[in-house]
């Protein structure tokens, strides 16, 4: 065999070796990753989108006042994608277009909008983005017996099907209002919170607003980044009678 045939040869063979070392038809960098990588891959990138919050309800707001009472106990249910939606929406979703400065459902200090809300179900910790009204999840699995520790043992946040936990970045805030910027964040949060309590009534849900925790053990739980704090936390779900 002549010569340039057999360097040929061995060329397509290196070649062909080379294909296969660097897997050709598959992501190379999937397989290479770990299983907690993937978890983590999966994780960041699972985005649930909301639907449409209704702006009409079934009772007037005098009526919801009048029956806005702190609920304890819970139905076993699971609230539904579209009352979580509506829940998150009234708590301090857009009510305005995004360009315009003043442009959700509770005031801000400035319109500097310092605060995050999470939500926790059976599923998993999710955290709300009000500009694309969609869920990110944080954590899968159901932490909701960790945050009743972290309350102090109390049984109907383990036992509500939702809780929304409202967060505060009070240095967002500090940067314009100095040292008035611990008040107007928890002020912001009672905004919130008294949305969420009249939008579950007019839905024919409870709710009880919780501020008896550990905000480090919240925190921890929530994998919180360091500007920003558990202020108050509300769960929800149908009324047991
Ligand atoms: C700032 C604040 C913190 C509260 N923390 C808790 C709490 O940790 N657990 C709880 O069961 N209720 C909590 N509550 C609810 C009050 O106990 C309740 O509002 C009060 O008893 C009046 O009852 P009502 O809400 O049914 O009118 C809190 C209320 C407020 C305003």
């Amino acid at each position: 065999m002549k010569s340039s045939v057999i360097v040929l040869i061995i060329v397509i063979g290196l070649v062909i070796m080379g294909f296969y070392d660097y897997g050709i038809g598959e992501d190379k960098g999937e397989a290479k990753r770990s299983p907690d990588d993937r978890r983590g891959k999966e994780t960041e990138m699972k985005e649930i989108k909301l639907p449409a919050p209704a702006k009409k309800g079934k009772i007037s707001l005098e009526e919801t006042l009048s029956l806005r009472r702190s609920v304890r106990a819970f139905k076993d249910d699971a609230l539904t994608e579209a009352q979580i939606s509506q829940l998150l929406w009234a708590a301090d979703g857009l009510n305005a277009a995004l360009e315009t400065r003043a442009n959700r459902t509770a005031p801000s200090a400035g319109a500097i909008y310092p605060m995050e809300l999470y939500s926790m179900t059976k599923d998993g910790i999710y955290k709300y983005n009000p500009v694309s009204h969609s869920l990110k999840l944080i954590e899968a699995g159901d932490n909701r017996g960790e945050l009743a520790k972290a309350c102090l043992g109390q049984g109907c946040v383990k036992s509500a099907p939702l809780s929304i936990i409202i967060i505060g970045d009070y240095q967002k805030c500090a940067g314009k209002y100095k040292d008035r910027s611990k008040r107007y964040v928890d002020i912001e949060a009672g905004h919130i919170a008294q949305n969420i309590h009249l939008q579950a009534v007019a839905m024919e849900l409870g709710s009880v607003p919780v501020g008896a925790f550990s905000d480090e053990q919240v925190k921890a739980l929530l994998k919180l980044p360091d500007n920003e704090d558990p202020v108050y936390i509300i769960p929800v779900g149908r009324p047991k009678q």
